[in-house]
């Protein structure tokens, strides 16, 4: 997968060269290509942003630059533009957008775009609600998130299929060594070796731990007889 981004600021990207994204980077299981879109302006100084139109403060960003940039790209794939407006990132995204061979992102600084930049974009996508100063940390952290579901990736293959959300759930506790820290002990069916008793109670702490902390997920998610029963239980 080769993922594209547009920033002002692509020093701020040196976290994904770090780690495993690193060194999928290094083993060229992906590749991210930074493009300051400040290279496209074509005035003296490079202004990249101007007032708005109507009057108000602060500036906004052009669309010119943004558009060149784009279009000196050979593969772009699906467009992306982080901003608080957008619809809000999710793991189903996460997992369809790591099928895909390209992405762009458009990071966003000072108060705004110009709207028009929005329909340089197939999609508009936000982190939460809350605002931030750019889109430059969003992006990494919607690149972190599809990046690590690419094969190879992770040390462990299986281990996006086990986690929080994969199957609409939030993940099971895990425990590891000691067995008993400070009189917390680790449940007894975790070293019994009773595997299908394992899966049973891992199934149901998943189930509760998402009634108990996330019990909005449950809505989109079809709880069986034998799940509800074990809610109630
Ligand atoms: N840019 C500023 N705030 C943002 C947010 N919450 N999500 C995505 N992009 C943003």
């Amino acid at each position: 997968m080769k993922i594209n981004v547009l920033t002002l600021f692509p020093d701020m990207f040196t976290p994904l060269t770090t780690s495993m994204l690193g060194r999928g980077l290094e083993d060229d299981k992906w590749q991210l290509n930074l493009v300051n879109f400040r290279d496209f302006t074509t005035d003296v100084h490079h202004h990249v942003d101007d007032s708005p139109y109507g009057g108000g403060a602060g500036m906004v960003l052009q669309v010119m630059p943004i558009k060149k940039a784009l279009d000196s790209l050979k593969n772009k794939g699906k467009v992306i533009i982080t901003a608080p407006q957008g619809k809000t990132f999710n793991q189903k995204m996460a997992q369809n957008w790591s099928h895909e061979e390209n992405l762009t992102f458009i990071c966003g600084h000072y108060e705004g775009f110009d709207q028009r930049i929005y329909d340089l974009a197939d999609e508009t996508v936000s982190i939460g609600d809350y605002v931030l100063t750019g889109g430059e940390l969003p992006t990494m952290s919607m690149i972190d998130a599809t990046v690590r579901l690419l094969p190879g990736i992770l040390g462990n293959d299986a281990s996006p299929l086990e986690e929080s959300f994969a199957h609409g759930l939030l993940e099971y506790p895990q425990y590891t060594r000691p067995e008993d820290f400070e009189g917390k002990k680790v449940p007894q069916v975790l070293t019994s070796g009773n595997h299908q008793k394992i899966d049973e109670w891992r199934h149901k702490e998943a189930l509760r731990a998402t009634y108990l902390y996330r019990p909005d997920l449950l809505e989109n998610y079809n709880l069986s007889k034998e799940e509800k029963r074990m809610l109630t239980e």
